[in-house]
């Protein structure tokens, strides 16, 4: 029995170095990071959409200690433009997130999500072999189940969305409403983050299809699908492991003799749904508000550069960039800046290197579907404290972070005042509560445990 991933973006991506030589390069999100720790364990086989690079083909990863086959989708540049950038990143990702205003539900893009789809679903069926499962992965695949099923009536197939799942009030303004349902149900296991968001899917089944829905299975063209809420973990000792290393205790050194001062930080991909103009917004109103704070306090903002081709990516990069130059011109002096801001993704060491040099971490967004990161911090870190907004999936375990409304620059301010004077006890304490929520559920809990249900189904 063979376990057969399938997402849109691939674990890795090839990049040539200068020598010619071909280097996989780890990708940046909550989906891979994830899934490849999972796939390498279980073993099996990963489809994925192929950056296209001359002489690269299907590949055994990761490089040099391979324990997964990529099987690499390739798409052509006007497919890349509607179905990715497209329906997936300007209708489905706003949708989900509560961001109507931003979405553009086009048919022409509609209709090469559904070809895309059946793209993904064919290879999916032409490594399948008897006994196999299929997990299928995301907003970006969401007809995969379905179409899968056509050709395999007998697979056990599973789905993760990995993002928030709307109230049915906004995803009924979807146009494709009934189809995107229909082509989840394929499956027979769908997971989600929350209770909420599984709560809002079962009321989209009952209202958009009018499908028959008792407890959590639904009941659709004569076939049933469990919904269930299983919130993803992440390797906690590998993580707790790496935050020891000398090599990192010495890197977060660095960071803290660098900056001379208490450390705020910020860790995301550049997304309007991280509410990063939010946050520097509130760490202005708190230097108003705390003058002695001038000189002692840096936030530093790491953020990775994501779906540049979308309009309001590069309108985001712009307004924090504009936040940034206008926040530090106004506060400057002496030598010191309020905010550091650094544009692109960092190495594993380097990132938990500044979750351990951090006082306060801030995970603030607008609505995420979990936020990894907030785990990774928490697992990381000896003595510092978690701001998280109460619109984070992740924000229900883990009740001893700071929780905030990131809609509130005034609130949000006053949280920081609080983290950055909380006794050290306290914030120990915190930690250790979180950290044994942490590794209740980690991630090969999660992976194992999200198989075996689709084995069991
Ligand atoms: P999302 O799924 O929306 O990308 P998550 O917080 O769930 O958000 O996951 C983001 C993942 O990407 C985490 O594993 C985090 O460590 C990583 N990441 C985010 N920003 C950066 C960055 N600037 N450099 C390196 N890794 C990053
Ligand atoms: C989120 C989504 C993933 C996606 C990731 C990075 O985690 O849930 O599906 O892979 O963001 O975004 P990208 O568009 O670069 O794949």
């Amino acid at each position: 029995m063979g376990l057969i991933v399938v997402s849109n973006r691939e674990p890795y991506a090839p990049r040539r170095g200068g020598d010619g030589g071909l280097h996989w390069v780890p990708s940046i999100g909550g989906l891979t990071a994830a899934l490849d720790p999972a796939l390498q364990h279980a073993g099996g086989t990963w489809i994925a959409w192929g950056e296209e690079l001359p002489g690269v083909a299907d590949v055994d990863l990761p490089q040099g200690n391979p324990r997964y086959r990529l099987k690499r989708v390739r798409l052509t540049d006007a497919e890349v433009r509607d179905f990715y950038h497209g329906f997936s990143n300007r209708a489905l990702w706003p949708m989900s997130h509560y961001f109507i205003e931003r979405t553009r539900y086009q048919a022409s893009q509609w209709r090469t999500y559904v070809d895309v789809n059946r793209r993904f679903a064919q290879a999916a069926v032409e490594s399948y072999r008897e006994g196999d499962l299929i997990w299928v992965h995301d907003y970006q695949l969401a007809l995969v189940p379905r179409l899968i099923r056509e050709a395999l009536p007998d697979a056990r197939i599973g789905f993760f969305w990995h993002i928030p799942w709307p109230s049915s009030e906004v995803f009924r303004t979807l146009p494709w409403d009934h189809e995107l349902l229909d082509g989840l149900l394929g499956a027979d296991l769908i997971g989600m983050h929350t209770p909420e968001y599984v709560a809002h899917f079962l009321s989209a089944c009952r209202r958009v299809l009018g499908a028959e829905v008792e407890g959590n299975t639904v009941r659709w063209q004569g076939r049933s699908s469990r919904v269930v809420d299983r919130p993803i973990g992440i390797e906690v000792d590998t993580y707790e492991e790496l935050a020891a290393s000398p090599e990192v205790e010495e890197a977060a050194d660095r960071i803290r003799r660098t900056l001379q001062t208490q450390i705020l930080l910020g860790v995301d991909r550049l997304d309007y749904t991280k509410g990063i103009p939010e946050r520097l917004e509130a760490f202005d109103t708190f230097l108003g508000r705390h003058p002695e704070a001038r000189g002692r306090v840096t936030l530093l903002q790491i953020a990775v550069p994501s779906r540049e081709q979308v309009e309001s990516y590069r309108q985001l990069r712009a307004r924090v960039e504009g936040l940034v130059g206008r926040i530090n011109g106004k506060h400057t002096e002496g030598g010191w800046s309020p905010i550091q801001y650094i544009y692109r993704g960092v190495p594993r060491e380097e990132l938990v290197a500044h979750y351990r040099a951090a006082d306060v971490m801030l995970v603030t967004p607008l609505r995420d579907g979990l936020n990894l990161v907030a785990k990774e911090f928490t697992a990381c870190s000896a003595d510092g404290v978690l701001i998280l907004s109460r619109f984070a999936g992740a924000a229900d375990e883990l009740p001893e972070a700071v929780q905030v409304n990131p809609y509130n620059p005034e609130g949000l301010a006053g949280a920081l005042t609080r983290a950055l004077s909380m006794p050290l006890e306290e914030k120990k304490a915190r930690l250790a509560r979180l950290r044994e929520r942490l590794r209740q559920s980690d991630l090969r809990t999660w992976a194992d445990g999200f198989v075996a249900e689709i084995a069991g189904t």
